[in-house]
C-alpha cells in the first residue's frame, strides 16, 4: 500500500529537500505544505489537517530558528517551536501517524569534551535550545510513535553557513569566523536519505544525523579556498561578538546509533560541502 505522508516547512531547507526527494525518488503520496497553508501554533488547524487523509507520516521541518532574536522573542520562539509541537504530538497520535522531527544541537551547554550521545543530559544555553527541548519533551510525553533526529549546522537551501559566508566573502576582503566553536555541518541531501532508511525500518526514538565533525573556521576555510577567495580571514572567539544568544562551544552530535541501525556512516563534511558548492 502506497504510503501517505503529510510534510510541514515545505519552504525551509530542510522541507524543500524532503519534498524534492519524496516526489522524484519514492512512490508515496505525500502532501506538502508551507507556513502560508498552515500554522503548527493553531491547534484546531493542526488537527484539520491532519484528519484529512490517513497518514502513517508526519514529517516536520517547521521551525523558528533564529537563535539571537529569539532571547527577545521568547513568545513567538515557544510558540513555534514548543506550542506547535505538542499540537503536531497530540495529532499524530490521534489518527495513529508516526511523527518525524528535528532538534538541534543547542540542547547541550557544550561543556562536554567527547561528542554528546542522546542519552547524554540537555542544558540549554539559549531561549532557542530552551524551546528546541521543550518541544522534544512534549513530544515523547504525547507519543511513542515518534523520530527525534537531532542535527547541527543544517545546510542545502539558500539561507546558510555557506551561502551567507560567499555573500560576505563577495562584500569584504577580511572575513572575522569564529574560530573555538566546533560542530558538525548537516547536508539536507544526505539528512533526508538517512531519514528515509529509518522510516523504511520502521524505527522509533531520538537520533543523532549530522556529517563529520569540524571547526567553524576551518570550516569556512574550506569553502573560501574552494571559491578562490583571496582575502584575509580574522579568528575570533565566541566570547568576543556581541551575539544576543550563547551558544555551545562544543557541540559534536555522536551518530552512533544511526551508524548502528542502519549500517551506513554519513558522509564527511568535506564531501558534502563539495556536493553542495557544485
Ligand atoms: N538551520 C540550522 O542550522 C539548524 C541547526 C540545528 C537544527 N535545525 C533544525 O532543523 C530543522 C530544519 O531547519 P531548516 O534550516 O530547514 O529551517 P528553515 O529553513 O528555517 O525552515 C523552517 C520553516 O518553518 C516555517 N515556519 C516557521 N514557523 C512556522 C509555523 N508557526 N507554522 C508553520 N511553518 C512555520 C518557516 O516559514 P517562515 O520562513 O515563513 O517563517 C520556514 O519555512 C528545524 O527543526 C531546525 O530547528 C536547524
Amino acid at each position: 500500500m502506497r504510503q501517505n505522508i503529510l510534510l510541514l516547512g515545505k519552504d525551509g531547507q530542510l522541507g524543500g529537500e524532503f519534498a524534492r526527494f519524496f516526489i522524484s525518488n519514492t512512490g508515496c503520496n505525500v502532501d506538502v505544505l508551507g507556513h502560508g497553508d498552515i500554522d503548527i501554533a493553531d491547534k484546531r488547524m493542526v488537527f484539520d489537517v491532519v484528519k484529512r487523509r490517513s497518514y502513517s507520516t508526519i514529517i516536520n521541518c517547521t521551525a523558528y530558528n533564529n537563535v539571537d532574536l529569539a532571547e527577545k522573542e521568547k513568545e513567538v520562539a515557544f510558540k513555534v517551536n514548543f506550542i506547535g509541537v505538542r499540537n503536531l504530538a497530540e495529532a499524530a497520535q490521534k489518527n495513529h501517524a508516526k511523527l518525524i522531527h528535528f532538534s538541534t544541537d543547542y540542547i547541550f551547554d557544550g561543556k562536554q569534551t567527547r561528542p554528546y550521545c542522546i542519552y547524554d543530559s540537555p542544558n540549554p544555553l539559549s531561549i532557542y535550545g530552551k524551546s528546541k527541548l521543550y518541544g522534544e519533551k512534549a513530544i515523547k510525553e504525547i507519543t511513542s510513535n515518534y523520530l527525534i533526529i537531532r542535527v547541527s549546522w543544517v545546510f542545502g537551501g539558500a539561507n546558510n553557513f555557506i551561502t551567507k559566508l560567499i555573500k560576505w566573502s563577495r562584500q569584504s576582503n577580511k572575513l572575522e569566523i569564529i574560530q573555538d566553536q566546533i560542530s558538525s555541518p548537516t547536508y539536507t541531501y544526505d539528512l533526508v536519505r538517512a531519514v528515509y532508511n529509518l522510516i523504511n525500518k520502521d524505527l522509533s526514538g531520538t537520533f543523532h544525523i549530522t556529517n563529520t565533525p569540524v571547526k567553524k573556521i576551518d570550516w569556512a576555510k574550506y569553502i573560501l579556498n574552494k571559491i578562490n577567495w583571496s582575502g584575509q580571514i580574522i579568528g575570533v572567539n565566541l566570547k568576543d561578538v556581541d551575539f544576543k544568544a550563547a551558544r555551545p562551544r562544543y557541540a559534536i552530535l555522536d551518530n552512533f546509533l544511526y551508524n548502528s541501525v542502519v549500517n551506513v556512516e554519513m558522509p564527511s563534511w568535506e564531501d558534502a560541502t563539495d556536493r553542495f558548492l557544485e
